[in-house]
């Protein structure tokens, strides 16, 4: 596995992978590499004879209250992890080569970014779009593989790709859970064992509301109610939402219709920590 910080170099090894007609697969992270990570690797070596992972710890996407100078960035196991992956680049740049000082274009996302994440965390997407971008012309990828966990940014990064006419496919990868089915997160490091073991109870909610559905109860915000009672009852648990949403649109949805596919997602506070998690719903 070859280190690369230089955007520059990554982009000309890229166009000599093309030009010798080798698919390239890209996973991006932002570090603190866990198995959710690791099983992304494994589908884009499925798709694609090279894999480049990213790392890059991307302050633009921080919120005005997050702090970036705390998040991990454990690069040494990274690595190990990485090559044990079998990653065939590994990209990291610094923050001064992806955003030099005369930055100054970035991307501005529409209505799938306003709600639940994007409404939360202030120019989060804009940063995330604006980002992906970048890392996409860098690496010039034939295929990005995005973990199903961060569903809403999965459908901006879709949407992305559709309006500026990329010509990129996007796979999705299923979510990656504890034993107890609390989503694999980095952030899972923060909780104590007490609260990640409490942890399950988002999950459980996703498995009540899908039972639910399964029952015929087609008003959505009694389920809604009922999930967030379960969380609530938690002690240290606090959802900051719990909605349904069109699968595709990610407009909020109240009542079920026959045949369509919704989407639950939940953000949740534990501590000083917040977790998302969603689970997809057949009517
Ligand atoms: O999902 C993430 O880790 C980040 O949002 C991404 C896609 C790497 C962009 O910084």
């Amino acid at each position: 596995m070859q280190i690369i910080t230089d955007p520059g170099q990554m982009q000309a090894i890229a166009e000599k992978l093309r030009l010798n007609r080798q698919l390239i697969g890209v996973v991006m992270t932002m570090g603190a590499l866990h198995e959710g990570h690791l099983s992304l690797v494994k589908l884009a070596r499925k798709s694609a004879g090279t894999v480049i992972l990213t790392i890059f710890v991307n302050p633009r996407q921080f919120g005005p209250t997050e702090d970036l100078l705390r998040y991990p960035r454990p690069f040494e196991q990274d690595v190990a992890l990485a090559k044990s992956a079998g990653v065939d680049y590994l990209f990291s740049p610094e923050a001064g080569s992806i955003y030099p000082e005369h930055f100054q274009t970035t991307l501005e996302c529409g209505t799938l970014a306003a709600r639940f994440e994007g409404e939360q965390r202030p120019g989060h997407f804009n940063g995330v779009v604006t980002v992906v971008t970048k890392l996409f012309n860098i690496t010039k990828p034939h295929t990005a593989i995005f973990g199903e966990k961060d569903a809403q940014q999965l459908a901006v990064i879709r949407q992305l790709i559709a309006d500026l006419n990329m010509d990129i496919s996007i796979v999705a990868a299923p979510i990656v859970r504890e034993e107890n089915g609390l989503a694999v997160s980095s952030r899972n490091i923060y909780l104590s064992s007490q609260e990640r073991s409490a942890a399950g109870i988002i999950y459980q909610g996703i498995c009540h509301a899908e039972k639910r559905i399964a029952e015929h109860e087609n008003n959505l915000q009694t389920i809604v109610k009922e999930v967030k009672e379960m969380i609530s009852s938690t002690p240290g648990f606090h959802p900051a939402y719990v909605s349904f949403v069109d699968d595709t649109t990610f407009q909020p949805a109240e009542t079920a219709d026959a045949g369509k596919e919704y989407r639950l997602l939940l953000a949740v506070h534990v501590g000083k920590v917040r977790l998302i998690d969603n689970g997809k719903i057949r009517t």
